[in-house]
């Protein structure tokens, strides 16, 4: 048995389950080179069959993805692993995840098939799979409420049958760490063929015990993890990587495998990317990427940690990817400091033509505010990268009158598909005037479900950073924008969100 835990994320999967974390292809190409950057094992991209939307981001994440093993999930289904098996043509290394329920309740009530025939299906389902890939994972949805037996029965079946990762999804957060830990422990035990395969769990967070599970599940024996960033997922969510992954290196003395191979000072950017992206912010007492993880606020503590910080510090802050924020760059540093500085930090620019753009943010940023940080400068690469998406509205102008006593008013000029438009509305708040001035013009038909704002670094010149989730017709985006005026960032990130909106995504859901 190899002594490396294997870290599959499905945060571009599962984690995308979550209401409102819907991701444009784009967004996913980014989450995933950041999972890359991790040394992540396997990256679960999305399901192919649900969307033309949801089949070109898969696809775009196995072109683009060299490093890590690509995964797309299938139902057992032929068209669904046919779908899958075409969109993962481009990748390095494919992975075909097929599915299929074993809890009696799921067997009756959803798929009214008996148990026999879900053995026969999940058996043909590898067996197809397998003439795309020799990396095919199994999963018996529901299995943290199925027979045991039966479990045994069809693991072995798909196991003879080509499967080489079998998972064992606690799909409704059920089980408790002792109980999931030996299902394990006796899975591997009783099927045969176990030692074919690598073990692998996932677990759901519903009673809040998905890391303890899972972690119970490595120590029983198995050599995978699903796990998600900030472990978003459907409902309350999926294991959070940061959490398995700093667990297993920081009590090497109780787990018998490692995650040497992660570079574990990506974890801060990633969770800070995913909740960038999806609006999903991240509790400030989370643990590992939360704001005050790591953050002394009792004088005793603050004291110890001075005297030696082991003794209240079981990590250090900088191991996960906390940074000083250091400035590094101001208004008369040039064009080889900025592209050296995004060098240090991994950020490349696909042409000239990008990093130009981006330096022209920088002097326009500089100009405004005088000490120009790490954060500052990732939000600036993010701002290059929505500009891209832009594509249909861009925002020419925007004047917002607000004082005391008086209605605040916006002027709003966009550019849309190539021609100027102007828009005016008053509103409760300057924000409330500038979408109301954006709607006079677009008329989207939009229901706004979320509006967050954040502040980048720390002073009154930080940018914003704003986050808008619109709805359509069932169809949820995110948009986000930074600015040093709030109000701009917001007008732009109610316009990314648009622009969204005009390529909607109408997808299926893998689980129904
Ligand atoms: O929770 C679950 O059971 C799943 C499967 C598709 C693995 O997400
Ligand atoms: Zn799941």
């Amino acid at each position: 048995m190899s002594n490396q835990l294997i870290i599959f994320d499905t945060t571009l999967r599962d984690g995308e389950q979550s209401p409102g974390a819907s991701m444009t292809r784009d967004e996913k190409v980014r989450i995933a080179k950041a999972l890359e950057k991790m040394h992540v094992d396997v990256i679960e991209a999305g399901f192919p069959i649900a969307s033309e939307g949801d089949f070109a981001a898969v696809k775009a994440v196995a072109d683009a993805i060299k490093d890590s093993t690509i995964c797309g999930l299938a139902r057992a289904l032929d068209k669904d692993i046919d779908r899958v098996g075409e969109a993962l043509k481009g990748a390095n290394s494919a992975r075909i995840h097929t599915f299929i329920a074993t809890s009696p309740i799921h067997m009756k009530m959803k798929l009214r098939m008996e148990p026999d025939a879900v053995l026969e299906q999940a058996v043909h389902a590898v067996k197809r799979a397998r003439k795309y890939t020799d990396n095919v994972e199994f999963s018996p949805e529901d299995a943290g409420r199925s027979d045991f037996d039966f479990l045994c029965r069809i693991l072995e079946a798909v196991i003879d049958a080509g499967a080489t990762t079998v998972n064992i999804p606690d799909t409704v957060g059920y089980n408790v760490p002792q109980q999931f830990g030996s299902l394990i422990g006796n899975l591997i035990e009783r099927v045969p063929n176990s030692d074919k395969v690598v073990f692998s769990v996932h677990c759901h967070n519903d009673l809040g015990l998905a890391v303890a599970n899972s972690l119970s599940a490595v120590m029983n024996g198995a050599r995978q993890v699903e796990c998600t960033i900030n472990g978003l997922g459907e409902r309350a969510g999926n294991a959070s990587l940061e959490e398995i992954v700093m667990a297993v290196s920081t009590r090497q003395d109780v787990f018998d495998c490692t995650v040497d191979h992660l570079d574990k000072t990506q974890i801060v950017p990633c969770s800070r990317l995913v909740s960038n992206i999806t609006g999903f912010t991240v509790q400030p007492n989370k643990a590992i990427v939360g704001v005050n993880a790591f953050a002394h606020e009792s004088g005793i503590h603050q004291d110890g940690v001075l005297k030696n910080r082991e003794t209240y510090e079981i990590m250090r802050a900088e191991d996960v990817g906390w940074s000083a924020n250091r400035m590094v760059l101001g208004k008369h540093s040039g064009r080889n400091a900025f592209r050296t500085r995004l060098t240090e930090l991994g950020v490349t620019f696909e042409s000239e033509e990008d990093l130009n753009a981006a330096f022209v943010r920088f002097k326009d940023l500089a100009d405004k505010k005088h000490e120009i940080f790490d954060d500052d400068l990732q939000a600036i690469v993010t701002e290059t990268n929505l500009e891209a998406e832009n594509e249909r509205v861009k925002l020419v102008g925007l004047k917002v009158c607000s004082e005391t006593g008086e209605t605040p008013n916006a002027v709003i000029t966009l550019n849309v598909d190539g021609e100027e438009k102007q828009g005016t509305s008053d509103g409760g708040g300057p924000v409330d005037a500038a979408f109301k001035a954006i709607e006079t013009v677009m008329n989207s038909g939009t229901e706004l479900q979320l509006y967050s704002v954040s502040n980048i670094t720390s002073g009154t010149d930080s940018q914003g950073e704003v986050t808008v989730r619109l709805q359509k017709n069932g169809s949820i985006v995110n948009g986000q924008g930074a600015d040093t005026d709030i109000v701009i960032a917001s007008a732009k990130a109610y316009i990314n969100a648009l622009n969204k909106v005009m390529e909607p995504i109408d997808r299926q859901h893998p689980q129904v």
